[in-house]
């Protein structure tokens, strides 16, 4: 997290996310604006690297909707962190194509390679290794992963590495 997603961690939503809830509104009816939601946690997690109380609690009130509403949303998906995380999200798919192509081996390289289990960031603040994933979607390029929700299909371990490899040198 930068100094400044910090700051807005415990401050009310920026102009920004307002902004972009601003636009998701647009497609809502007037008095459904609590439909807007998914997307106002969305502008919020990439702005802040993940949800803070206080910004859960600005968006219900930008929304209109009651704070434990916000909450449910929030902790029912899983695309929406509710503590700090790593900068680079990987989200390994573990069902079953992907486990039947190798995805026991992905994870525990990737697990031994970061030195952290799924579910944990590496001490360094740069990984984030989700827990295990639910089909992606991408069943045809398994074993897969997706780093900050871009695919990557047909893994090895070379693979695998050329990616951290990349990520690494940013
Ligand atoms: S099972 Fe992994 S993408 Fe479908």
């Amino acid at each position: 997290m930068t100094d400044s997603s910090i700051q807005n961690a415990t401050q009310g939503l920026s102009n920004h996310v307002r902004e972009e809830i601003d636009g998701w509104l647009t497609r809502f009816p007037a008095d459904q604006k609590q439909s807007a939601v998914l997307g106002a946690l969305r502008a919020v997690q990439h702005e802040v690297g993940y949800l803070p109380v206080e910004q859960m609690d600005a968006v219900a009130e930008y929304l209109s909707m009651p704070a434990i509403s916000v909450y449910e949303v929030a902790s029912f998906y899983s695309m929406y962190e509710l503590k700090p995380v790593g900068k680079y999200t990987i989200s390994i798919c573990t069902n079953l194509s992907c486990m039947l192509c190798g995805a026991d081996e992905v994870v525990e390289h990737l697990t031994s390679k970061l030195g952290v289990n799924l579910g944990e960031s590496t001490p360094d603040g740069k990984y984030y290794l989700k827990q295990e994933e639910e089909c992606l979607a991408a069943c045809c390029g398994a074993p897969m992963m997706q780093v900050d929700h871009v695919y990557h299909e047909k893994l090895t371990i070379e693979k695998i590495d050329k990616i951290l490899d990349e990520l690494d040198s940013k």
